[in-house]
């Protein structure tokens, strides 16, 4: 039996006031799988989870979720809605505890404090510290732990790995391939690193210039070294 469709992208054309940056995007994720998205600096990736979520300008197009349309939507209705973004940037509120940056977006569901925390033991252990007291590896997993705690259906990632160090990007890599293996959840993954983003989703986009120049199934990619190789570097 296949899933039900999770997030459907029709014609999207999008940007930032008149200025466009997305050119005709469409795209269908089921339910539970995830979708990585590649593609070098500039290429619209940031645009397009800032579309998904409603920061950015919407010219034309629709988007559903779980069937709805929320294409109108203003961000705050899409997160009830269920979608969490994690913003590249992480937006850690810096005078407030970890604990406190957690419990500004809890909702009741499926990810109580506690449980993130299980996820994130460091998290536990450093629930008193201010935002500003946390190392980059910390600010991720916290970024990741206050998107959960709204408790997604679809968890948009933008470049999670960013900057951090091996043994961290390796534990973060562990706990997306658990989220996305195990959990009712659906994940699509920005990633500069497209050889880890390939290893933990099933589909995979392309962007280039705003378009999709290549859409297909990761694991074929990851076995196509220098199909991928042409196509990141076709910018
Ligand atoms: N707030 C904004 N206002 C106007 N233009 C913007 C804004 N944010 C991004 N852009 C432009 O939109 C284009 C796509 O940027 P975007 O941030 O989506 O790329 P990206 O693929 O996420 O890049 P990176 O890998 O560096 O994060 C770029 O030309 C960028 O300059
Ligand atoms: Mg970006």
């Amino acid at each position: 039996m296949s899933n039900p469709i999770a997030l459907r992208l029709e014609g999207i054309h999008a940007g930032y006031g008149e200025l466009n940056i997305l050119e005709n995007i469409a795209l269908e994720i089921p339910a539970k799988t995830s979708l990585a998205v590649l593609g070098r600096n500039g290429v619209g990736k940031t645009t397009l989870m800032s579309t998904i979520m409603g920061h950015a300008t919407l010219h034309s197009g629709s988007i559903q979720l779980f069937g709805q349309s929320i294409e109108r939507l203003p961000v705050y209705d899409r997160s009830r809605l269920g979608i969490a973004y994690v913003p590249q940037t992480r937006d850690i509120f810096p005078s407030l505890s970890v604990e406190e940056n957690m419990l500004v977006a809890a909702r009741p569901g499926r990810w109580p404090l506690e449980r993130v925390y299980e996820l994130f033991p460091r998290l536990a252990e450093r629930r008193s510290n201010m935002g500003n007291q946390l190392s980059g590896g910390e600010q991720q997993m916290l970024a990741v732990g206050r998107a959960l705690i709204s408790d997604p259906k679809l968890l948009l990632l933008d470049e999670p790995l960013e900057g951090l160090a091996p043994v961290i990007v390796q534990m973060l890599m562990e706990v997306f391939k658990k989220l996305i293996t195990q959990e009712d959840l659906t994940v699509i993954l920005v990633e500069q690193s497209a050889k880890l983003a390939l290893q933990v989703t099933n589909q995979v986009i392309v962007l280039n210039r705003g378009q999709v120049t290549f859409q297909g199934l990761s694991q074929d990619l990851l076995s196509q070294p220098e199909q991928l190789a042409k196509l990141i570097a076709a910018n």
